[in-house]
């Protein structure tokens, strides 16, 4: 294996941290390769929030599901899809203007420019994760910035047409994080499929979840609960955080979609 799948193939989330700062030279080198990310049309439809207040990363720490480990990252980078850079440079470089001159009027960005801009950021996002892993240090997500998105916009100062669809915290991993055990990954017969999707059926499933299914803990908190999709159901699809995303996340839309 060649050094770069090396690193694909190590990394694992990290949510302890060693007591060590992260060097600004590491540090510009992975925003260096974050921002050589493919970028749909060369457009950089994204920002990056360097979280560096700890208040703030305390604040986020409680607003994102309650993970204290945010709170102790040495660097917190927020991913922010971002369409206001480009709406505001249309404004002062008079596309109204010229709109009116050609008798239409100008366009305002709708949810197609808002996936688009999802995937630029996120695409990002992957590459500080992986710069970082190549360079020892740790990295999670943290999906959770999703929700709370009145406290966030205010928190944060977000305008109308930025989304915050991801945060990576980074950090030295702890021993313990180092020699934790990697998590498993379903067999790729079901995530792959040749040409055409295929719809897995009942006898799929249980060959699918079969190492989950022999996994799943027992115990009060699962009582009821007699398989994966149960479980996974009531823990995370149904899970109080869940809905609030869903909450928070409707409540963005509708502000990007009212320009
Ligand atoms: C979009 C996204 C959101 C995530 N959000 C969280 C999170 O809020 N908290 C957390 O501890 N891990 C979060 N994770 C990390 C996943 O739990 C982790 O990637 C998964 O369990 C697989 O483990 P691994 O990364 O160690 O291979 C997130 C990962 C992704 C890709």
């Amino acid at each position: 294996m060649n050094q770069v799948m090396d690193v694909l193939m190590k990394r694992k989330s990290v949510r302890a941290y060693e007591d060590r700062e992260i060097s600004a030279e590491e540090r510009a080198d992975i925003l260096k390769a974050t921002l050589r990310a493919p970028t749909a049309g060369n457009l950089m439809l994204y920002s990056i929030l360097d979280v560096t207040d700890q208040k703030i990363k305390e604040c986020l720490a409680i607003t994102c599901d309650n993970q204290p480990f945010i709170a102790r990252a040495p660097m917190v980078w927020i991913f922010l899809a971002d369409y206001q850079r480009w709406h505001d440079y249309f404004i002062v470089s008079g596309v109204e203007e010229l709109c009116k001159l050609k008798g239409t009027s100008m366009q305002k960005p709708e949810e197609g420019d808002l996936f688009l801009a999802c995937s630029d950021a996120l695409i990002a996002a992957q590459n500080a994760v992986t710069a970082a892993e190549s360079l020892g240090l740790g990295s999670c997500y943290i999906g959770d910035i999703m929700e709370q998105y009145e406290t966030h916009k205010e928190l944060l100062h977000l305008p109308q047409y930025v989304f915050p669809i991801g945060m990576v915290v980074f950090g030295y991993p702890t021993q313990q994080q180092k020699e934790r055990d990697y998590t498993s990954r379903f067999d790729e017969k079901f995530i792959v499929f040749e040409n055409q999707y295929h719809r897995l059926d009942g006898r799929e499933f249980d060959e699918m979840f079969a190492e989950r299914q022999s996994q799943l803990p027992k115990g009060k908190s699962m009582e009821g609960i007699v398989n994966v999709g149960q479980a996974t159901y009531l823990r995370k699809f149904s899970a109080d955080y869940s809905v609030e995303m869903r909450r928070s996340v409707r409540a963005i839309l509708k502000e990007w979609m009212n320009g």
